[in-house]
């Protein structure tokens, strides 16, 4: 994690390093528009009208994702033109695109270090603050990659960023540390996730959020296969009884010098998921060692508390299983009971997610009466055609936590549409045999895994179901955003809890 961000005061035309970023706005006529708030005009003038003169001439149209390289053959070496894009399209996530290409570029002609200036009050109605995590996070998720199975480690040759700022300086600092950790946190569970499961078993797991625990002074208790047992969480067990590795139910708590507010973060551990005997067909089996991503991003988040230092106190409970097949599998139409003491009809062995989840959402609320509970669960294919790639699906029984959500979510560039549960689906997951039954009815899959879980939710906690099915994987390359492990829902815990 190569590279270290430094908030600096001064005049970066004087600044004598490898490279200064210039961000660039789209222009109406296809040609870049360099502006005055980041420096781009007084450097243009300081170099005789060598940048507009290089955007007129081979032509840059400030699209964002887009850069351009120019040689001054003084001081800086080099400057990077980034594409803004449009102004009037300006949003906090065009800032993270702009850190996450500017580190990317500068390692691409190898670059030591780099130097911005950052701009100063509100842009389109977006805080300075805002704009300055997202800066940061961008610089630090930008050119991402997993490297843990690679003899060839990637040599990064940016060291060092230099945020030239004038605002408040205390103030800068803090946002500054707290987006380093925040990425640090994010690029965590990346790993976590990208892991395979050969290599990431729920014991390991386990082990995982141990250490964690240890280096960020959290309470940590570990349930084994016997405790699990003991406390009537069938659902998990029997989710995980075709698996030769065992089963654990992680528990992780985070106490603050004053708590407002007491917030429970369940997420969903299946390190590997073949569906069981409702084997997932070849195509759909491909990334399941990415069904422990909900898990990843309640200790990934968790993990950066002790710097962040949010009010409210936050426990992390997470049921990690395999959900494997074999002689001791679980078979469609077996009946279990659960630990809330209603029996279910397992019908089809791949909506696994949902059974270990109402067994830990049971056990959570009965340890900790929190004021507020959110689970985060690859729960459903569905969702990719409900929201598509990008989005994560909300929907729970409080419009007030779903919207702190939401704006949490704009923070964090994890974008987060509702979705609504409806009711009158829940009568197809009481037919059949026991007290309910695990897939219902209903075509809409993200509706109904999130109407299963909400019969598990009691004692007037307010709650909400996060479903990154979609989101936990990313098939494309964007820019802060490669291939594979996204870490969603990690940035997106961290901003929630900061806002109380
Ligand atoms: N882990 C899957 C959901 C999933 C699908 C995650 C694609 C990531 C990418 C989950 O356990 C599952 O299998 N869900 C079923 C639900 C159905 C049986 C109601 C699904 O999506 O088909
Ligand atoms: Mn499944
Ligand atoms: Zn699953």
């Amino acid at each position: 994690m190569g590279v270290e961000v430094e908030l600096t005061r001064g005049d970066i035309l004087e600044w004598k390093g490898d490279g200064i970023i210039i961000s660039c706005w789209e222009g109406e006529d296809g040609k870049g528009v360099l502006s005055r708030e980041d420096g781009g005009i007084q450097l243009d003038r300081k170099l005789g009208g060598m940048i507009s003169s290089t955007i007129l001439e081979e032509g840059f149209g400030g699209k964002i994702g887009s850069a351009k390289v120019i040689s001054t053959l003084g001081h800086p070496k080099k400057i990077i033109l980034i594409g803004a894009g449009k102004r009037e399209k300006f949003k906090t996530d065009t800032v993270r695109c702009i850190g996450a290409k500017a580190k990317e570029v500068a390692n691409e002609i190898k670059l030591k270090d780099i130097a911005l200036l950052f701009p100063q009050g509100n842009i389109k109605g977006f805080s300075a603050r805002e704009r300055l995590a997202a800066l940061v996070e961008g610089l630090m998720l930008g050119g991402y990659s997993f490297t843990r199975y690679k003899k060839e480690q990637d040599k990064e040759t940016l060291k060092k960023v230099y945020i030239f700022s004038s605002g408040r300086e205390a103030l800068e600092r803090e946002i500054v540390l707290a987006s380093i950790e925040t990425a640090k946190a994010v690029l965590y569970a990346r790993d976590l996730v990208n892991t395979p499961a050969i290599d990431m078993t729920p014991e390991v797991l386990a082990k995982e959020a141990e250490a964690i625990a240890e280096k960020s002074h959290l309470w940590c208790k570990i349930l084994t296969e016997e405790e699990i047992k003991k406390e009537g969480m069938n659902l998990i067990l029997a989710v995980s009884k075709g698996s030769k590795n065992p089963p654990r139910l992680i528990h992780l708590k985070y106490r603050p010098k004053k708590t407002k507010k007491r917030i429970v973060l369940v997420g969903k551990g299946v390190t590997f998921d073949t569906g069981g005997y409702n084997l997932k067909s070849t195509q759909n089996i491909e990334h399941m060692k990415s069904d422990m991503a909900g898990a990843a991003a309640v200790i990934a988040a968790m993990g950066s508390l002790s710097v962040t230092r949010p009010d409210v106190e936050v426990s992390g409970f997470i049921p990690a299983v395999e959900n494997a097949i074999g002689g001791s599998a679980i078979k469609p139409g077996d009946v279990i009971r659960s630990r809330s003491g209603k029996t279910i009809e397992i019908s089809n062995t791949d909506a696994e997610g949902r059974l270990i989840l109402a067994d830990a959402i049971d056990y959570a609320i009965q340890k900790e009466r929190p004021d507020i509970l959110i689970d985060i669960a690859t729960l459903t294919g569905g969702v990719l055609y409900a929201l598509g790639e990008l989005y994560t699906a909300a929907l729970g029984n409080s419009e007030r936590l779903i919207t702190r959500l939401i704006r949490a979510g704009l923070e964090a560039g994890e974008p987060i549409w509702q979705l609504p549960l409806e009711e009158e689906y829940l009568d197809g997951f009481k037919e059949g045999i026991a007290d309910l039954n695990n897939i219902g009815k209903t075509k809409a899959q993200t509706i109904g895994g999130a109407l299963f879980l909400s019969e598990f939710v009691k004692g007037g906690v307010q709650w909400a179901h996060l479903d990154i099915a979609a989101a936990a994987w990313a098939n494309e390359d964007r820019l802060y955003r490669k291939k594979g492990a996204t870490g969603a829902g990690t940035a997106l815990f961290i901003k929630f809890l900061l806002g109380f």
